[in-house]
């Protein structure tokens, strides 16, 4: 559910048939801001200091004000001076709607005066921080479940600027929520065509701006595109090559894929079943590109490319008798020919195609592929980053930049070319699996790189942070995450003016 965004330039509670949470922001070296009283700031700062019992406490803080302020619950969220400002902004605000929901608060009110610099990241944080995933509880359960209906900004200064700033805000985070959405959607109802049914639903949104091209079975078969179609003729689910499109205004194009397996059991090779368990997620970059769609369908900004594209390859991985065996040989859409030695190598195989599409038929000049891809790269990096490999310095620069800004963590891994002979087969052109255990993320990495021409591409690796099995902290949810697509989003709005990534990469 989304909740009913106001903004004014004053709010006092007369509507008591809500419970109410007020949030101020104490920031570090400036004190309590805000367009409170002066009355009601000197009470919240003696609260604060009896509360902590030192000074300059800069911790979240709830404040019992009840009486004083007539407001079911206040609190007030400490912020420090950081390097990564937008990070913590969005991790705070997060921190504390999560709390105030928690307490059955169903409406917000956020006081921003001051902050409005980081309107945008105190939105992110309120949607992204009460993010509740609540479609297969029944009615009974999820009626008692309190959802967060109305959130109030308060602020007096530029009314349209903050407006414009707070809704793009609201959108990104929405965007978030509709890849975790689809993320943590069960496989039993996450198919192919469920995600051709969600990339409609955006292009219905967008006033015409998106949109959406599905290739089926028999034209990826056209195509040549054998590597994706070996992935997906075990399944009774049929295949679907999703194409999105949006216009900007630059002369390059810019393409991302994400990686789109809607169940992966292994194939043949099947997984064990603790490893099985959560892969109805490893659709989680291609719903990271629809997430990212989301915001550009309905806030239309202005993009320094002539053409953004999606690219979904969305099929099942499933043993069957039909399905891909163990040393079968499939050829991919630029002619070159894999052995596929492990069927749950899958992913590389489906992302082939896909990459050879994006520069063959779309002439993509920039490529970014997301995928859940390895299992490697968790071990090598943990779940908490994500892998990130790339044939050029300057366009890692800046999307490392926009990764940053978006709270996405991640870390640059090699494209070690020493490990291409892995890769080789001894009856095809490639295998789809490297020499051993080691280095795995890296070896993947490598083999992408094989559909790559001229693009400049980046692929990251999601199979840690795409999902979550801890409880909530900042604005990471347990399951689905949506990582990568406030990154992609704050790319695409601030740094994509492609003409200056490399001046602005420095
Ligand atoms: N989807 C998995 C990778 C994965 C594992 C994502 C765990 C998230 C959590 C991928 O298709 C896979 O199975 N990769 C294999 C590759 C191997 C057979 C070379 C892996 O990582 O074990
Ligand atoms: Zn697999
Ligand atoms: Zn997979």
């Amino acid at each position: 559910m989304t909740p009913e965004i106001h903004i004014t330039s004053s709010f006092s509670k007369k509507n008591k048939t809500q419970k109410t949470a007020f949030i101020y922001f104490y920031l570090e070296g400036k004190g309590i801001h805000g367009s409170i009283s002066k009355q009601l700031t000197l009470l919240i700062e003696k609260k604060w200091k009896e509360d902590s019992g030192k000074k300059g406490v800069r911790e979240t803080k709830h404040i019992d004000l009840e009486t004083e302020t007539g407001f079911d619950h206040v609190f007030v969220a400490g912020l420090e001076q950081k390097k990564n400002q937008e990070s913590h902004v969005r991790n705070t605000v997060a921190d504390v709607a999560r709390t105030a929901k928690s307490l059955q608060c169903t409406h917000l009110v956020v006081d921003v005066q001051g902050l409005e610099e980081y309107a945008d990241e105190v939105a992110e944080g309120i949607i992204l921080g009460t993010y509740e995933f609540i479609e297969f509880k029944s009615k009974e359960i999820a009626n008692k479940i309190s959802l967060v209906k109305d959130v109030t900004f308060v602020s007096t200064k530029n009314k349209s600027q903050i407006e414009k700033d707070i809704m793009k805000g609201i959108v990104a985070g929405e965007g978030v929520c509709l890849t975790r959405d689809l993320v943590n959607t069960p496989a039993s109802h996450m198919h192919p065509e469920t995600l051709v049914n969600a990339a409609h639903a955006i292009s219905n949104k967008s006033e015409g701006r998106v949109t959406v091209e599905v290739l089926d079975e028999k034209e990826c078969t056209k195509l040549g595109m054998g590597s994706f179609l070996g992935v997906a003729q075990g399944s009774v689910r049929k295949p679907a090559f999703i194409v999105l499109k949006y216009k900007g205004i630059g002369t390059k194009t810019f393409t991302f894929v994400g990686k789109s397996i809607t169940f992966d059991s292994g194939g043949l090779s099947l997984k064990p079943a603790d490893a099985m368990m959560d892969m109805k997620m490893d659709m989680s970059g291609g719903a990271s590109v629809l997430g990212v769609f989301e915001y550009l369908a309905r806030v239309k900004p202005k993009v320094g490319f002539a053409h953004v594209y999606g690219i979904l390859p969305a099929c099942e991985n499933m043993p069957s008798g039909n399905a891909i065996k163990p040393g079968d040989v499939v050829t991919a859409m630029n002619g070159k020919t894999i052995e596929v030695l492990n069927t749950d190598a899958e992913g590389r195989l489906t992302l082939a195609d896909a990459l050879v599409y994006a520069e063959q038929k779309l002439n993509s000049d920039y490529i970014v592929d997301m995928a859940t891809l390895t299992g490697a790269c968790m071990v090598a990096l943990g779940t908490d980053l994500a892998g990130l490999f790339s044939n050029d310095s300057d366009f890692t620069s800046i999307i490392k930049k926009a990764a940053f800004d978006a709270g996405d963590e991640l870390w640059e891994l090699p494209l070690y070319a020493g490990y291409a002979k892995q890769m080789k087969s001894s009856i095809a052109d490639l295998k789809n699996i490297g020499g051993g255990r080691y280095g795995g993320a890296i070896t993947a990495a490598v083999f992408l790189q094989e559909f790559i021409n001229k693009a400049k591409w980046i692929h990251i690796d999601i199979a840690g942070p795409a999902h979550k099995d801890g409880s909530p902290k900042g604005v990471s949810p347990k399951g689905g995450t949506g990582w990568g697509v406030l990154s992609i989003i704050r790319f695409l709005e601030g740094y994509s003016h492609y003409e200056d990534i490399k001046a602005s990469s420095n």
